[in-house]
């Protein structure tokens, strides 16, 4: 059931595509089935180029012969669709579990739209109670732990960070050979504030924190899928 909704999200997205469009690709399972759908359509004749936001969506875009490119060639790009763990009513997001929030908010910053695709169960009323990802150095990460620590108290978290791990002992190393400390807040209620705090540490590299970022999300209900709008839920 959850897969068909993701689905029926990507699907959404689908239709808002035109020819020769310059898109950036998610990462995720739900941005993998948009990727998905978007391989039929090119393998149907429809043109566009792609920068995708993880080496695991640019293995299956690369499979699905979705042409790709780089920030490096396109300055900016026109769309992208990405996922997202939790959505609130501003259409502030909470991004990162798949381990690619750096790639995805660069791409989606270099993009004049974001739209995002999910099921209903990452529509929330105030965001935190996801554990949101923070990409650090791994340099210094005793000191960056304590200052992040600092932050926490701050900001009221509700538990602690978690140094992601692939299985025990052997850490989570992202895409751009950084390690993710997973924040337990509970509930984030000054989202700007804390975006910079976090920014401030010299040891962190990204937050998953995406704030006005997203203007669209389809969000897919057994109902049918829903367009929140920012503004409008
Ligand atoms: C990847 O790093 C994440 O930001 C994903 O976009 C997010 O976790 C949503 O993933 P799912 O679509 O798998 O829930």
């Amino acid at each position: 059931m959850s897969e068909e909704l993701k689905r029926q999200a990507a699907a959404m997205a689908i239709a808002d595509l035109r020819p020769g469009m310059r898109l950036g690709l998610g990462t995720g399972s739900t941005a993998r089935h948009f990727v998905d759908l978007l391989g039929q359509e090119v393998a149907a004749g429809f043109e566009c180029i792609c920068v995708p936001t993880s080496e695991v969506t640019a293995r299956q875009a690369q499979s699905l012969n979705i042409p790709l490119s780089d920030l490096e060639t396109l300055d900016r790009l026109d769309l992208t669709i990405d996922g997202a763990d939790e959505i609130d009513p501003h259409l502030n997001l909470i991004k990162g579990a798949g381990g690619a929030l750096l790639r995805e908010k660069i791409v989606a910053a270099a993009s004049d739209a974001m739209v995002v695709i999910a099921d209903a169960s990452k529509v929330v009323p105030v965001l935190g109670r996801f554990p949101l990802p923070i990409e650090v150095n791994r340099f210094g990460l005793g000191a960056t732990r304590r200052a992040l620590a600092e932050v926490l108290a701050d900001h009221g978290a509700e538990g602690g960070l978690r140094l992601r791990e692939t299985a025990p002992g052997a850490s989570y190393v992202t895409d751009g050979g950084h390690l993710i400390l997973d924040a337990f807040f509970g509930r984030i209620s000054r989202p700007e504030a804390l975006s910079r705090d976090l920014l401030d540490i010299a040891g962190v590299v990204q937050h998953g924190l995406f704030l006005k970022m997203c203007k669209t999300a389809y969000v897919a209900t057994p109902d049918g899928v829903k367009t929140l709008t920012n503004g409008t839920n």
